[in-house]
């Protein structure tokens, strides 16, 4: 069952800015996961799908990533404002475009316009598998013939304890003692207990979905798709895709 906190969890986690100073190292590495996946072309057309606050355009901004036309999409007002923000610091006028619109009653793009999709950790809350598979559906549509999807969902071995150690190593590694203190000793334990624990419950109830391998493998077969790769991204608790669109 859906609770008052369930449903509104990203729509507070962005109006706060919470959402963006909780998120673990672990979810920021994924995402760095999912750009060394991009196609090494110039020109990409790239449609952020469920973009949050726009953490993938930081770290667009962070490695220095050029030549996208950035799309991005989320039903929340609150995140699209906030992905806008960073959009056009980021991108050149006329590159960047984000609008509302609601996954789950289509997506609004035009038929085989799109170079690359990525959906990071934005499919699993929809409301049912149906809609979820839609989208899918949706999605390979409007990819170009060859364009690519990348998509990351929760795994069936979604651990908040793995995160956090996994996100305290890779601070460990950038040798700032006053970064990894306030880390591990203010935020991540917020990010542990109202975070990641909230998430964890939500998957184990059934109210959002983790998928193993072969469930996402079928998944993305049945809508066209053709498999690349799977790659374990944060911390084990994530399942990266790459497939393409024919
Ligand atoms: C965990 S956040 C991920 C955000 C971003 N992709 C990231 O990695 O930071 C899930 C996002 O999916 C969005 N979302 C959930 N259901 C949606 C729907 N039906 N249509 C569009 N976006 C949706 C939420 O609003 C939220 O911003």
């Amino acid at each position: 069952m859906q609770t008052v906190y369930s449903k509104k969890y990203w729509k507070w986690g962005f109006c706060s800015k919470l959402y963006d100073a909780l998120t673990p190292e672990s979810y920021r590495e994924s995402l760095r996961q999912v750009v060394r996946q991009l196609p090494k072309k110039s020109n990409l057309t790239l449609l952020d799908v469920g973009c949050g606050s726009g953490l993938l355009v930081d770290v667009f901004k962070e490695q220095g990533i050029e030549g996208i036309r950035y799309l991005a999409t989320d039903v929340l007002d609150e995140g699209v404002a906030h992905a806008w923000q960073k959009a056009t610091q980021n991108f050149k006028s006329g590159e960047a475009l984000c609008f509302r619109s609601d996954l789950e009653r289509g997506l609004a793009v035009k038929e085989r316009s799109l170079d690359v999709a990525v959906a990071h950790f934005s499919l699993y809350t929809l409301s049912d598998d149906s809609l979820r598979n839609e989208v899918f559906r949706d999605l390979y549509k409007s990819l170009k013939p060859g364009g690519r999807l990348i998509c990351v969902n929760p795994s069936i071995d979604y651990d908040p304890k793995n995160i956090i150690e996994e996100s305290l190593d890779l601070l460990v590694q950038r040798k700032n003692c006053f970064l990894y203190g306030s880390k591990r000793f203010l935020v991540y334990p917020l990010t542990f207990w109202f975070g990641l624990k909230f998430i964890y419950s939500q998957l184990r109830s059934g109210n959002w979905r983790f998928y193993t391998r072969e469930e996402i493998k079928e998944v993305l077969q049945k809508s066209g798709f053709k498999i690349n790769s799977f790659k374990p991204v944060y911390a084990g608790s994530g399942i990266m895709v790459v497939a393409t669109a024919d």
